[in-house]
């Protein structure tokens, strides 16, 4: 049976399905321009995107800005004006610089999770741009929801609720993301799922919720949906394909992968990540690394204490295929299902059925 479309205010998906951010360098405008092609919706992750660029290294910031919006341009092309939203962690620096930036380059929506994006709303207030929290607890949702309503009189356009089994940095505990199982923890979602709708029906407006973490075939799609989703959002899946835009390295480090090599591992950014436990992943679980250069890139990064440099961990994964060993492979926790290169298109059909 074809999935039913979703709507986010004036803005229709018809297929609901979300492509989770992927940074660094993971999800620029090739994976999101294809996923908006077909009627889904396209994230560009705005870490660093312009770690390719000889301008980096000397000034990232400007570097990383003109990058992303070429790169919502280009998938707005690719897409043929399909529906392009840009993931922003809200622990990175100059996070309003990056917003005006989506808001320039005519993003259709911001989705900001690690952090609560707290003033999002006072930053695009103005311009038609939806915008979206990525919330792991139902604190964390009842905080944003109020804080929102307090100071801006602002509603979530749409929310995305995490669950444990998602790739890159969780809002969860390493014992959590290691040990809370799915039926555990789709008790605590339904009452995420629950509270955003009544909340939206208490104000008479619908704000769609989008689950994600884990989700990897039509099966659990149907199981978000009869929890009560109104879509759901997907990461891992779309990382072997052709149009993903990470190096063949990084898709063969997942199709090589086993469920034993997916581990929870420490992270700079003050949250625990999941990542493929690669040469490199196993040297830092003994000695930190030596940080030569700071890129300034998270607000709360101290260069002297931190366990490895982030950024170039993620941008070693991604800048050649001769890397993957000494980098961080981020993954979800099913990353070992994937065993074939596939399109993105052959990824859609398939969960459209
Ligand atoms: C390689 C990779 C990088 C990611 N990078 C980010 C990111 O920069 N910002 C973010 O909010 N989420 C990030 N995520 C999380 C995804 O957007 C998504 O919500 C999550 O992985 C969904 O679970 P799934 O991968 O099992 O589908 C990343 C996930 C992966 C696999």
């Amino acid at each position: 049976m074809k999935l039913k479309p979703v709507s986010i205010g004036d803005i229709k998906l018809k297929i609901p399905i979300i492509q989770g951010g992927m940074g660094i360098g993971v999800s620029l405008s090739s994976l999101a321009g294809a996923v908006a092609k077909e009627g889904a919706m396209g994230v560009i992750s705005a870490a660093q995107t312009g770690f390719y660029t000889k301008e980096w290294t000397t000034d990232p910031l400007n570097a990383n800005l003109n990058a992303l919006g070429w790169h919502i341009k280009k998938a707005k092309e690719i897409s043929n004006n399909g529906i392009i939203g840009v993931n922003i962690m809200r622990a990175s620096r100059d996070y309003d610089k990056y917003v005006k930036c989506c808001i320039d380059n005519g993003a259709d929506a911001i989705i900001s999770g690690a952090g609560l994006p707290i003033e999002l709303p006072k930053l695009t207030e103005g311009y038609n741009i939806k915008i979206a929290p990525i919330v792991s607890s139902l604190k964390a949702t009842k905080v944003l929801f109020t804080l929102w309503q307090r100071r801006y009189k602002k509603v979530s356009d749409f929310v995305v609720i995490e669950g444990p089994k998602a790739g890159g940095h969780l809002g969860f505990t390493a014992d959590e993301a290691i040990n809370l199982t799915s039926e555990n923890y789709d008790i605590a979602a339904k009452k995420r799922i629950d509270y955003v709708h009544s909340y939206g029906d208490s104000i008479g407006k619908k704000i769609p919720v989008f689950f994600a973490g884990g989700v990897f075939d039509r099966k659990d799609i149907d199981h978000y949906m009869a929890m009560g989703a109104d879509g759901v959002q997907m990461a891992t899946r779309f990382v072997a394909t052709v149009e993903c835009d990470a190096p063949m390295s990084f898709k063969q480090a997942y199709l090589n992968s086993s469920k034993e090599d997916i581990v929870i591992v420490k992270s700079p950014v003050g949250m625990p990540g999941r990542a493929i436990r690669n040469p490199y992943v196993k040297i830092r679980e003994i000695e930190n690394e030596k940080i030569n250069h700071c890129f300034r890139c998270l607000e709360k990064c101290d260069p002297s204490t931190t366990p490895y440099c982030i950024t170039m961990a993620l941008i070693r994964a991604v800048r050649s295929n001769d890397e993957a060993d000494n980098s961080l492979i981020f993954c979800g926790e099913n990353a070992y299902r994937l065993n074939k290169l596939s399109t993105v298109k052959e990824i859609i059909d398939e969960l459209n059925q």
